[in-house]
């Protein structure tokens, strides 16, 4: 296990009704709140009148609406723009990860001379400062609600560039589960996914003897396999949807991360399909996890594969590892079919035009050629990409 500085200093107020919370949370922090939300789930499911109800009178409250899945830069710049106009105390992000991931954007934005897309882009360029956000969590997925990384796309330039600062970690996060009754199935689906390839990223990795991370990791995956059929047959399960919400935030609030080394493999190629084709972050893990499996399956690999067999699918290890190793990753590709994940590329909307600048790019925008638990050369990457069509 290699050194690790593990800081998740989030408040979570976990369960129903925690929301009557908020008054005395917001207190803290001022009286001016950006309101943060996305295209309107919130006043379909009657969560932004309640806030009106809890905080509207005694609060000053300016709104940024309309984030998009796939957060853009024009929104950040736009939400800067009000909370220095409005000068904002507190960021409520109400919403998902791309809620959350623009209000962290938007927080290190107003205390930025210039564009946010430099300290995104430029790593020499530092966060020196940021508002303090709150989020009420909607659907579990990104684990934005715990954690200081944040994922924004440039339209203009065709990228979707992560940022990490400890500046951004939410103060205090709400997870009610009730909030995620309404989420539908595709991102119900897409959700999990996620939390699932969080964690399969975190577990392939080649630190030895990182056996609290690991079984940590074994056990939300078990979690995420076991509820994520539930939740989306029934939607307003209470058990499924706090456990998949509870998995979302372990998942990647450093738990399972810290202390080894190395970089992520399947999301700096998911992020460059959402670049190009704006699809569902967690649609387009799904449908490159079992393939960056198959890629990357061989004689250094092959113990790690059967581990995961066994101890996440319940597999009998066979003597041939390889044997295994295959039927586990067969089993991550059939739990995608059975929620029902299109789980090939040109389902969502994406042909061979561009595979190979993707995967040029994806090697560009990060270091999966050198240190990813495989690395991966462009060629990788785009087998990766070819095999999923
Ligand atoms: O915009 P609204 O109307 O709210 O609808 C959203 C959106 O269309 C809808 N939704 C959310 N909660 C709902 C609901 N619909 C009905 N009822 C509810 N309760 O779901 C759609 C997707 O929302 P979004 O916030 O985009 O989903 P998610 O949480 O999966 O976030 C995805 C973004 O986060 C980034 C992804 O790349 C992507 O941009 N990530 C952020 C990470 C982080 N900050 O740590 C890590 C992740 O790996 C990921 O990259
Ligand atoms: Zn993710």
């Amino acid at each position: 296990m290699k050194n690790f500085d593990f800081h998740a200093p989030t408040n979570t107020l976990f369960g129903k009704d925690q929301i009557q919370q908020l008054p005395k949370v917001l207190n803290q922090y001022g009286k001016t709140v950006l309101l943060a939300y996305g295209g309107g789930s919130i006043k379909r499911s009657g969560l932004y009148d309640k806030i009106y109800e809890l905080i509207g009178e005694e609060t000053t409250i300016v709104e940024l609406s309309g984030i998009e899945p796939n957060p853009r830069l024009d929104t950040v710049i736009k939400g800067v723009k009000l909370c220095k106009e409005h000068q904002v105390d507190v960021i409520l992000a109400v919403g998902g990860g791309s809620t959350i991931d623009c209000s962290k954007a938007v927080a290190a934005g107003v205390f930025h001379e210039g564009n946010p897309w430099d300290f995104i882009t430029d790593k020499a360029v530092t966060i020196e400062k940021a508002l303090p956000i709150v989020t009420i969590l909607t659907i579990a997925a990104t684990g934005s609600e715990m954690n200081g990384g944040a994922v924004i796309t440039n339209e203009e330039t065709k990228e979707k560039l992560g940022f990490h600062s400890r500046l951004v970690i939410p103060k205090v996060s709400i997870l009610d589960p009730t909030y995620t009754f309404s989420v539908p199935t595709y991102q119900t689906m897409a959700g999990s996914a996620d939390i699932f390839s969080h964690l399969i990223e975190n577990y392939f990795n080649q630190t030895p003897d990182t056996m609290v991370q690991d079984g940590i990791a074994e056990g939300l995956m078990r979690t995420v396999l076991y509820y994520t059929p539930t939740a989306l047959k029934e939607p307003t399960n209470y058990e499924a949807r706090a456990n998949l919400m509870w998995a979302s935030s372990l998942a990647l609030n450093g738990l399972t991360g810290n202390g080894k080394f190395g970089v992520w493999s399947c999301h700096p190629m998911e992020h460059e399909l959402s670049a190009y084709y704006d699809i569902t972050h967690g649609i387009g893990l799904a449908i490159l996890t079992p393939r960056w499996m198959e890629h990357v399956l061989n004689d250094d690999t092959v113990e790690r594969f059967a581990l995961y067999g066994h101890r996440v699918f319940d597999l009998e290890v066979n003597d041939d590892l390889y044997i295994t190793a295959k039927e586990a990753i067969k089993l991550t590709y059939d739990t995608f079919v059975d929620w029902g994940v299109p789980m090939t590329l040109p389902e969502v909307g994406i042909d061979e035009s561009l595979l190979e600048e993707m995967a040029e790019q994806a090697v560009h925008h990060s270091n999966i050629s050198t240190k990813a638990y495989v690395p991966l050369s462009v060629e990788d990457v785009l087998k990766i990409y070819t095999n999923s069509l």
